[in-house]
Parts: structure tokens; sequence; C-alpha cells
């Protein structure tokens, strides 16, 4: 699908469908809305909003063919809710729900007023970013499994444009369109990548698109270089599988100045099993998906590449399946992580941990300035904030706040989880310096306070995306599935630097 500006009238477009928008309670529109209108002789006021009683309401649509009238032929109206409580992340989502809207009339050129720029008054170039995000994130469709029908072949939208007339703003329009692509296409490859089955991606698989991303360094560690290097923990992981592990290292350099050096450790369970102390059928159902902060991480570097910021930024991730064999570790086995801390395993379960530890380390001995890393850690989490929220905790609290607002600006939500000293008793263990599980709840905060033993004296923060990654139903502008969660968040963080 393109997507570009168009500078024309929206009563004068060709299209299959001509989005165009309208605030709760309005019975009179106005600007580009109100021109429509006048075009349709009235339609959208004495009809739509008279007779069919279209109310406006945050994402209520309406489809109005227009029978020659104009040259779409069909206008799609789709609410704004209350003008009072309108903003850049309500752009994006109704662009979202407009778009599928469209695909499932089967359109194919769409064409769309810049929702928020009129009385609204936002920023030219930030709507048109989000509408452009909305756009990406809301076509996306994880369907390539699927044998075509004839019918669908056809399907699909091609070209999306947002119509603006006024000269002024084509710049900020474009450039808005152009933030929207690399940040939309951002989020569905993370999206893709975990939405793709555990047999195709594979730790391989995950390296291959580490090395496959273009202006970027990248370093594979294989395993035999890892033993060499004392990452215990993380091979103790991988070795119950007939996967090899891989363990990723990519680097963003920026050509002038640098800022800010930061690490960026995605969890890259390509499947987890549970291992020895394997998971019951329901709970293993969705772990191909425990990849999901790898992805993300794949997903930002990508965007990092050709955003070009004034941020040094290393992705790292270490790949593995975790796999129940004759080979797997064990409940009882004590392993001696990269930084020389014994890890008595308490469950083979809460191995993405086990992972993080000689991850983080490594990033750790980086000359970084922050890390953040991105885990479907735990299902406490997912007890505690369901799928509408990330927890995130860390060792710096400008870091953890400035990730808060980040998310926020992206459309995703971190809360904080408590993280005391007192977590750290929990984690005791009677045979080693550590065990590598809790066993009196607050389950995620224990699990980011096993995460801290790894991360020296480094500004840190941890965010556990179990509950986010992967939701099972469609909400706002993300269908069910795959979500990219922390991609939007931590790329809005490096632009905020
Ligand atoms: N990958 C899971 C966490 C998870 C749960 C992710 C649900 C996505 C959805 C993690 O490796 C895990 O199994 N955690 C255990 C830890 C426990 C054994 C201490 C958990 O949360 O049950
Ligand atoms: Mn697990
Ligand atoms: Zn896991």
């Amino acid at each position: 699908m393109e997507i570009k500006l168009n500078q024309a009238n929206l009563a004068g477009v060709f299209c299959d469908v001509l989005i165009v928008n309208l605030f709760e309670g309005i019975k009179t529109p106005g600007g580009g809305t109100g021109a429509v209108d006048k075009a349709l002789d009235g339609l959208i006021s004495s009809y739509v909003i008279e007779k069919e009683a279209f109310k406006g309401k945050l994402n209520q649509m309406y489809v109005l063919p227009t029978y020659g009238k104009i040259p779409a032929d069909k206008v799609i109206i789709v609410g704004l809710g209350k003008s009072e409580e309108f903003n850049l992340n309500k752009v994006r989502e109704v662009s979202a729900k407009a778009i599928r809207k469209a695909k499932s009339l089967k359109a194919k050129k769409v064409s769309s007023i810049l929702h928020g720029a009129g009385i609204a008054g936002l920023d030219a170039f930030d709507c048109a970013q989000m509408i452009t995000e909305g756009v990406i994130i809301g076509n996306y469709e994880f369907d390539k499994y699927k044998t075509k029908k004839e019918d669908d072949e056809k399907n699909g939208i091609e070209l999306f444009e947002i119509i603006e007339i006024d000269s002024s703003k084509a710049n900020d329009i474009n450039a808005g369109i152009e933030r929207g692509k690399v940040i939309g296409d951002a989020v569905n490859m993370a999206r893709n990548l975990a939405d793709e089955p555990a047999c195709e991606v594979t730790p391989t698989k995950l390296a291959e698109v580490a090395k496959s991303i273009s202006g970027i360094e990248c370093k594979i560690y294989e395993k035999d270089e890892l033993e060499r290097m004392g990452m215990s923990a993380f091979l103790a992981v991988a070795q119950g599988s007939t996967q090899p592990p891989k363990f990723i290292h990519i680097t963003y350099k920026p050509q002038g100045e640098t800022r800010k050096k930061l690490a960026v450790v995605g969890k890259g369970l390509t499947f987890d099993s549970g291992g020895l102390d394997i998971k019951p059928a329901n709970s293993m159902r969705t772990m191909k998906e425990d990849m999901s902060g790898a992805a993300a991480t794949l997903g930002i570097m990508k965007a990092v590449s050709q955003i070009k910021p004034d941020v040094e930024v290393h992705g790292i991730i270490a790949a593995c399946e975790n796999m129940p064999s004759g080979k797997a570790y064990k409940p009882g086995d004590i392993i001696r992580a990269m930084n020389g801390k014994t890890i008595e395993i308490d469950n083979t379960d809460a191995e993405g941990r086990v992972t993080l530890a000689d991850a983080l380390h490594y990033a750790a001995q980086l000359n970084t300035d922050e890390i953040v890393d991105l885990a479907t850690l735990t299902g406490a989490v997912v007890v505690a904030l369901g799928q509408y929220a990330s927890g995130i905790m860390g060792t710096n609290k400008e870091l953890v706040d400035a990730l808060k607002t980040s998310a926020e600006k992206g459309g995703e939500r971190f809360w904080e989880m408590p993280f005391y000293d007192d977590f750290k008793d929990d984690i005791k263990s009677d045979v080693a310096d550590i065990k590598n599980a809790g066993s009196k709840g607050a389950g995620s905060s224990t699990a980011g306070m096993f995460l801290r033993e790894f991360v020296g004296n480094k500004n840190w923060a941890h965010i556990d995306i179990a509950g986010t990654a992967y939701i099972d139903k469609e909400i706002k502008e993300l269908t069910k599935g795959a979500t990219g969660a922390g991609v939007r968040a931590i790329l809005n963080y490096i632009l905020s630097i």
C-alpha cells in the first residue's frame, strides 16, 4: 500500500472510499466534512445526522454511497468523539478503524481528510504521522498461510492518500507521512515476527533478520563463542533444544554528535514450552510469542537505521528455545552466569530472566548510558495489568518517567510496578547467590529484582510486555494477535533525546 499526500479538494477526488469525520454532537459539519456535505447536497447533515441519528461517537462509522454526486464512490464518516477529549492518539485510532472499514468494502484507492488538523487545531506533521501509523497498523493482517481464493487476490488497498489543499502544510504533511511509515513498518515488522510460528522463527531466523537490516553493524555469536565468553546462564536455557542458540548484537552509531548511548535488550525465546517444568497446554499455546521483546528490538533497530537519530543504539538479543529433553537444564541445577553470580534453578519455566541475566550483563559491559529491556517475562504482570498496560520498573526514576511519557505518546501504556528492595528476600537461595523464581507473589517485581542483579550500576528500566505483546481481541488500532508492544514507546523515547 502506497501512502502519499494529494493536494486537492476533498469533494473532487476520485477514489473508492473517501474518509471524512465528525465530532460528537455536531449537527452542521464545517471544514472538509462540511465541503463534502455541500457537494452531496447536504446528505450528511440532513440525512446521516438528522434521519440516521449519526452521533459522531468515537469510532462510530457510517458508509454513505455517493450515487455520482462526487467522484468518490463512497464516503465513510468516522466519529471523532467529544472534541474536548480528542488527541493525537485518537487520530491514529480512528484512522486504523476507518482503513479496516474501507478494506471490508474492498476499496483499492482510499482518500482521507487530515484528521485533527481542522477545528481540533493539532499540528499537521503530527496528524499526518498518526494517520500514517494508524493506516499501516490498522491494515496489518497475518494471512500469508491462508490459501488465497481467486477473489481475495484482488483484495487489499493499493493507495491511501491524505487530502489537503493548503500548500503551506505540504512539507509538514510529507515529513509526517515519512515518520509514520518508518514507525508503522517497524511495529508491523515486530508483529509479523511474533505472529510467525516457532517452526519458522527460530533463533537462526532471528539472526538472519538482524543481519538483513541495512546500514548497521551486526554481530552474531555462536554457541562455542558464547561458551568461551562464559554465558552459561543463557546456554543452560538453550541446551534442551535442538535449535542452536544465537546471541545477536546490532549497533547503530550516529555520524556526528552522539547525545546518548542506549542499549535495548529483547527477550528472545522463540518458543517457551516451560522446559522440564512443562507448561499446561493452554499456557503453552501462545508461546511462539515469547520472542516479542526480540521482535520489538529488531523493529526498533530497523527504524533507527532509517531515522538516524543522534543516539547510539545497541540491540541485544539472546535467542533460544526452552524445551524439555534429556539435555535440558533441570530444577535444582546451579549455574554460574557471565557476571560470576550463581543461580539456582527453582523453576525451568522462569527461563527468560536466566537468558536475560547474561544479555543484560553483556549490555552493561558496553560503554552505554542506559539499558532498557523488553520481555514477555511473567504471567504475574498479566494478572496485574491485563492486556491494557505493560509493567515497568527500574533503577532510575528519570528514565522510567521518560519511558512512561514516550509510551503514552505512542499510544502505549507503561504502568510502574513496585520495586522495593524487600523483593530481594524472595529470590534468596539456600545454595546459590540467587534463585530464579520467588514464591511469595508479586511475580513481576521479583522477576525484575532478579534482573537487577545483572545490570551493575547502570541506569536501567525493565518493561514486562507479557500481557501486551499478544492480544486476544481488537484493541484500538491493533487487531488480535501480536502487537509490536514497546516499538512505538522506545522509538519515541529515542526521538525525545
Ligand atoms: N514466557 C513466560 C511468561 C508469559 C506468560 C508470557 C504469559 C506471555 C504470556 C515466562 O517464561 C514464564 O513462564 N514465567 C513464569 C515464571 C514462574 C515459573 C516463576 C510465569 O509467569 O508463570
Ligand atoms: Mn517460561
Ligand atoms: Zn518465557
